[in-house]
């Protein structure tokens, strides 16, 4: 009797499990999984690169460049396929304005792209200098760099400016 009721609660148990693996992200499934997915990703990659640009971490330019893949990888027109209409209830986090306003969603998912590959391609060049101020972030328009200008930026910058273009994404097309 007692094996049967552990037996049971086995089952049970694994009847419980099961949906709770195939519904992580608060039962997002299809490109609104895949999106968190990705972002979360993006999320890892920042967090691996904070404690090198802090300086707390010795620099490794194999490592910023796998970090800085990440963010390209995430980002762009790739990023772009995953917010189709009609993906904006719940339990995405994600407003319906990014329909709306696509140009400006469009454009920092590909300033997010740039920044990435910029950081990339500098990555050999170790972590150089911060130079820019919060206000300059702040200022600063990816759109209006050319790749070039954005190359020229030392990946301590670049860090920066990929922070703040997470962060107005956030402000404007996801929910709090
Ligand atoms: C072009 C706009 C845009 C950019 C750039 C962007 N995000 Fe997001 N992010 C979103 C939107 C929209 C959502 C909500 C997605 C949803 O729930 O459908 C989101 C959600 C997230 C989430 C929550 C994921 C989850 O599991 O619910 C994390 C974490 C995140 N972003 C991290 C980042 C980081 C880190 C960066 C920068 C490296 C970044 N994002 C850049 C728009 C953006």
């Amino acid at each position: 009797m007692k094996k049967l009721q552990a037996r049971r609660a086995g089952w049970l148990l694994a009847a419980l499990l099961v949906p709770a693996l195939a519904f992580a992200h608060g039962g997002a499934t299809g490109v609104v999984h895949d999106r968190m997915h990705e972002m979360k990703d993006m999320k890892a990659a920042m967090k691996e690169l904070k404690p090198i640009v802090a300086g707390s971490t010795d620099y490794n330019a194999d490592t910023v460049k796998a970090q800085a893949q990440r963010l390209v990888k995430a980002s762009g027109e790739h990023m772009l396929t995953l917010y189709p209409e009609g993906t904006f209830t719940k339990p995405s986090e994600a407003k319906p304005l990014v329909r709306e306003d696509w140009k400006t969603f469009s454009q920092w998912a590909n300033d997010m792209e740039r920044v990435g590959k910029a950081m990339d391609n500098n990555a050999s060049n170790g972590l150089g200098k911060a130079t820019l101020s919060k206000a300059d972030i702040a200022k600063l328009r990816v759109a209006d760099m050319t790749d070039s200008q954005l190359q020229s930026m030392s990946v301590a910058d670049l860090y920066q400016v990929a922070g703040s273009t997470c962060s107005s994404c956030h402000k404007r097309f996801k929910k709090d």
